[in-house]
């Protein structure tokens, strides 16, 4: 019998693909899901699909029952912090080993970004745990870019800020290396891809992988939190964004880190072959 791992986040950007790896890696797969699954790995017969959240004792206590290692990532309201100690007392005490968490670069408990600092107080809630930790540290992610550019527009507040943009593939192969292999447990790989490029960059590359007009537009913070608001985005996290924009802008988050060659023995994933491997979705937003 292969071993069941439990992903919680299944259907968010990195968890799909964790979810995907697993699979294709022959082991067994368990869901914890807030909502309906929504991506192809999650509706195969062979998944265990539990419904619940992470404010859910009785859900997560029923999630972890039997599991050695497992994935974690949530999204970012301060809520998180407090829900990430609760479960990590509950993991330990169903016997968990090991949990793997998406969390992110510059991850701090006392970063003064609200995003840094909740991930990083969810981080030190693992490390006090007792169970073996990975914590996957990523700057943006690629896929960003197969939702963000409707009509071709890249309507953003990143100036000329650079990023390390990473493929969320990448993460994902971390991810199951450390739950199923050995050697990675109290390492905080942080994962970049192999260029740092600015907005301008991702569109000129998008429009030559695709052979369509990509275009960038500088928009300021006060325009995007309207274009957020009319979105229905709720006000913490619009706030969380544009604290993160705020430090593109101003080249905080340019810097590049070698995790995935740490943890995998290779190079990260270009933006060119991401656009060649996704130009067909790219497209679909045109
Ligand atoms: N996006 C980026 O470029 C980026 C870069 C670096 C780090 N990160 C970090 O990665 C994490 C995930 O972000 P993301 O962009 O990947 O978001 P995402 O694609 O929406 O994934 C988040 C997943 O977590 C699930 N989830 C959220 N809150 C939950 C809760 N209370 N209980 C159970 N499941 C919950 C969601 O479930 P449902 O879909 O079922 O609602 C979703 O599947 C965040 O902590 C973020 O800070 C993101």
């Amino acid at each position: 019998m292969p071993e069941t791992f439990l992903v919680i986040g299944g259907n968010g950007r990195v968890g799909r693909e964790v979810a995907t790896q697993l699979l294709d890696a022959g082991h067994g797969l368990r869901a914890l899901v807030r909502t309906e699954p929504r991506v192809d790995a999650l509706h195969r017969t062979d998944v265990e699909i539990m419904r619940g959240d992470m404010g859910d004792d009785q859900a997560l206590a029923s999630a972890v029952e039997g599991i050695r290692a497992l994935y974690v990532a949530t999204d970012d309201p301060e809520e998180s912090v407090e829900q990430m100690r609760n479960f990590v007392g509950i993991a330990r005490s169903a016997g968990v080993e090991r949990i793997v968490r998406l969390s992110a670069m510059s991850a701090d408990p006392d970063a003064k970004s609200d995003l840094s600092r909740r991930h990083g107080l969810r981080e030190r809630a693992l490390e006090e745990s007792g169970m073996a930790w990975t914590h996957l540290r990523p700057t943006w992610f690629m896929q960003m870019m197969l939702e963000y550019a409707p009509g071709g527009r890249l309507d953003l507040p990143g100036g000329t800020g650079r990023i390390g943009w990473i493929d969320t593939r990448d993460i994902a192969a971390v991810a199951v290396a450390a739950m199923t292999g050995e050697g990675h447990e109290g390492k905080s790989y942080e994962l970049t891809g192999p260029a740092a490029l600015t907005y301008q960059e991702l569109a000129d590359t998008m429009s030559a992988a695709t052979g369509r007009d990509f275009v960038y537009r500088d928009v300021q913070p006060d325009e995007y939190r309207a274009m957020m608001q009319a979105e229905g985005d709720e006000d913490w996290y619009i706030d969380l964004v544009l604290q993160i924009y705020d430090r593109i802008s101003n080249g905080e988050l340019s810097n590049l880190a070698d995790g995935v060659e740490q943890a995998l023995g290779r190079k990260a994933t270009s933006f060119e072959v991401f656009c060649r491997d996704h130009a067909a979705e790219l497209i679909k937003q045109l």
